[in-house]
C-alpha cells in the first residue's frame, strides 16, 4: 500500500496526492490533441481505462502521482515513479489548460526535486522528454537537468550523482 504523504508546497503551488474524485478534471487536460501528443502513449484514453490505470497506482509502493493547486484551484498534475535504489524518474507533466506559461509547472517540478532529496532521500532523478518539446525541455532546464542520451526522438535528461561533472 501506498505511503502517505502530506501535501507539500512553495507558497504557491501545493502538491497533493491524487485522488479518484480529480480523475476527470486530469484525464480531459490529458486528451487534448495538444497535450496528448507528448506523451508516449499519446492516444486518447478513455475514462474506465484511467481509473483501471489509477486503482493500479494506489496499490504501488514507488509510484507517487500529484495534482498541482495553486490558490486552492487545480492548475497542473505531476509524478515521481519507478523509486529505486536512490533513483526514480519523474514525468505526467501536464498543465491546465487556462493555467499554462504561468511557472507552476516549474514550480512542480523544483517541489518533485525537494520531496526526492528531502523525503525520499533519493541522489539521482531522471525523464525522458520528446526531443521537439521545446517547452518541456525548457522547464526541465531551468531546474538542472541536463541531457544524458537520446534515442528515436526521446531525451534522456538527468539530475544528481551521476551527472555531477
Ligand atoms: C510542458 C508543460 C507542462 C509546461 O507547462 P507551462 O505552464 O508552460 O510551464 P511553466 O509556465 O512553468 O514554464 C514555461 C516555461 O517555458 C517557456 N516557454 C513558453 N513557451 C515556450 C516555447 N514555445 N518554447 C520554449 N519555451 C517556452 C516559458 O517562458 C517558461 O519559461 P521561463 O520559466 O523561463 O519563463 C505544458 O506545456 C504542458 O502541459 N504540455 C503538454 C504535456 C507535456 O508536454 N508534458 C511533458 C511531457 S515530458
Amino acid at each position: 500500500m501506498k505511503q502517505h504523504v502530506a501535501p507539500f508546497g512553495d507558497g504557491t503551488v501545493v502538491l497533493r496526492l491524487m485522488e479518484e474524485k480529480d480523475l476527470e478534471t486530469i484525464l480531459t487536460w490529458r486528451n487534448r490533441d495538444e497535450a496528448r501528443i507528448w506523451f508516449k502513449n499519446s492516444g486518447k484514453i478513455t475514462f474506465d481505462a484511467h481509473l483501471a490505470w489509477f486503482r493500479s497506482y494506489l496499490q504501488k509502493e514507488d509510484d507517487f502521482f500529484f495534482l498541482v493547486e495553486s490558490d486552492g484551484e487545480p492548475v497542473g498534475q505531476c509524478g515521481i515513479y519507478d523509486i529505486n535504489n536512490g533513483s526514480a524518474e519523474i514525468g505526467r507533466f501536464l498543465v491546465a489548460p487556462k493555467m499554462a506559461g504561468k511557472g507552476y509547472i516549474g514550480r512542480s517540478c523544483a517541489e518533485i526535486i525537494r520531496f526526492s532529496t528531502g523525503f525520499l532521500n533519493l541522489s539521482y532523478l531522471f525523464l525522458e522528454v520528446m526531443e521537439e518539446n521545446a517547452k518541456a525541455i525548457r522547464v526541465y532546464k531551468r531546474q538542472g537537468f541536463v541531457e544524458e542520451s537520446r534515442q528515436d526522438g526521446l531525451i534522456r535528461m538527468a539530475l544528481g550523482r551521476d551527472r555531477a561533472s
